[in-house]
């Protein structure tokens, strides 16, 4: 996710059960003309599963961006699927589905020049469910698994993620995971018992709860799962936010940290002021004091 999956939010991902992760989307053409602002969002070496996601329009370019980058990551993954407008008015991310052949010709070349899997994040269809259709010309085209977020890219973010859209692709060569509306642990149950599809896939759910991956896992192994208290939640929020100070420096540490706050405290007594005072916090001893006066000295290890 741009703006969230950062370095600090990985290494809390897989702490807590992740089993992959990927970069946020990374520019093709930045890596040639930015590569200072792109070398701040590749995987480090202490990840266990980590691909770099890159979005282009021009074959060309994300093959060169993917050969220059595809030592730092486990999986070059291409993004065909962001429906942003500034992304698809320029032929990028969710726009390569306007033309299938390109797409599938990008992959063949990835296929042939990279070391590494090559893998894809799309959605249904650019205005219409063709998921079939894109399967198919992905996994002859040599991509080694799909994420079918399962919406159009028209749809953006607009009704419901049809999960049982999946359910259509037969004969499956390549892994194909749903992504789309998975909240809780019983939503990636029902989405992958829905789609048939390998896996999930969750992005909105873990911001702020980390705990849903092994949730998932823990309710898929043993029909059950735990819910960290107060102070688990408050301890994992402070440790997210010292990871996220020291990668980015205190200032910016902090800034950045605040679209996780509203997931950590969602539900807890007071959390909508607490929120709103975290907001104007600079410095980390700030946030401790708030935390305190919040939720009691005691929550502090
Ligand atoms: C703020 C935000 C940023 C996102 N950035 C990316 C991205 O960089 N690459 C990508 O493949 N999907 C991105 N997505 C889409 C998610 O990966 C996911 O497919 C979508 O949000 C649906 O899943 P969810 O309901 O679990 O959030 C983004 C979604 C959001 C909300």
């Amino acid at each position: 996710m741009a703006g969230y999956t950062n370095l600090p939010f990985r290494m809390i991902s897989y702490r807590h059960g992740a089993c992959f992760a990927y970069t946020e989307m990374i520019a093709a053409k930045s890596v040639f003309k930015a590569y200072r602002a792109v070398s701040m969002m590749l995987p480090s070496p202490e990840e266990p599963f980590t691909g770099i996601q890159i979005y282009g329009s021009d074959l060309e370019y994300i093959l060169k961006a993917s050969e220059k980058l595809q030592s730092f990551g486990k999986f070059i993954d291409i993004n065909a699927g962001c429906p942003v407008k500034k992304v698809i008015k320029k032929g990028m991310g969710g726009a390569l589905l306007q033309d299938l052949n390109k797409l599938f010709e990008i992959v063949r070349a990835l296929k042939k020049s990279l070391s590494v899997p090559v893998t894809v994040k799309t959605r249904l269809g650019w205005d219409k469910d063709e998921v079939e259709q894109i399967y198919n010309g992905l996994a002859k085209s040599g991509a080694d698994m799909i994420v079918f977020h399962a919406r159009t890219v028209k749809q953006m973010f607009r009704g419901k993620a049809d999960w049982k859209a999946l359910s259509r692709i037969r004969d499956r060569a390549i892994p194909v995971f749903v992504s789309g509306d998975i909240f809780s642990p019983e939503d990636a149950v029902k989405a992958i018992e829905i789609s048939g599809a390998d896996g999930a896939l969750i992005a909105r759910g873990a911001v702020g709860n980390p705990w849903i991956f092994s949730q998932v896992a823990s309710l898929v192994d043993r029909g059950f799962y735990r819910t960290p208290d107060l102070e688990e939640r408050i301890g994992v929020m402070l440790e997210h936010l010292r990871k996220n100070i020291e990668f980015f420096g205190e200032k910016k540490g902090i800034v950045e940290f605040r679209k996780f706050v509203a997931g950590y405290t969602r539900n807890l007594k007071r959390s909508r002021e607490f929120r709103s005072l975290f907001m104007k916090v600079e410095d980390y001893d700030s946030a401790i004091d708030l935390v305190k006066e919040f939720f009691g000295s005691g929550v502090i290890t």
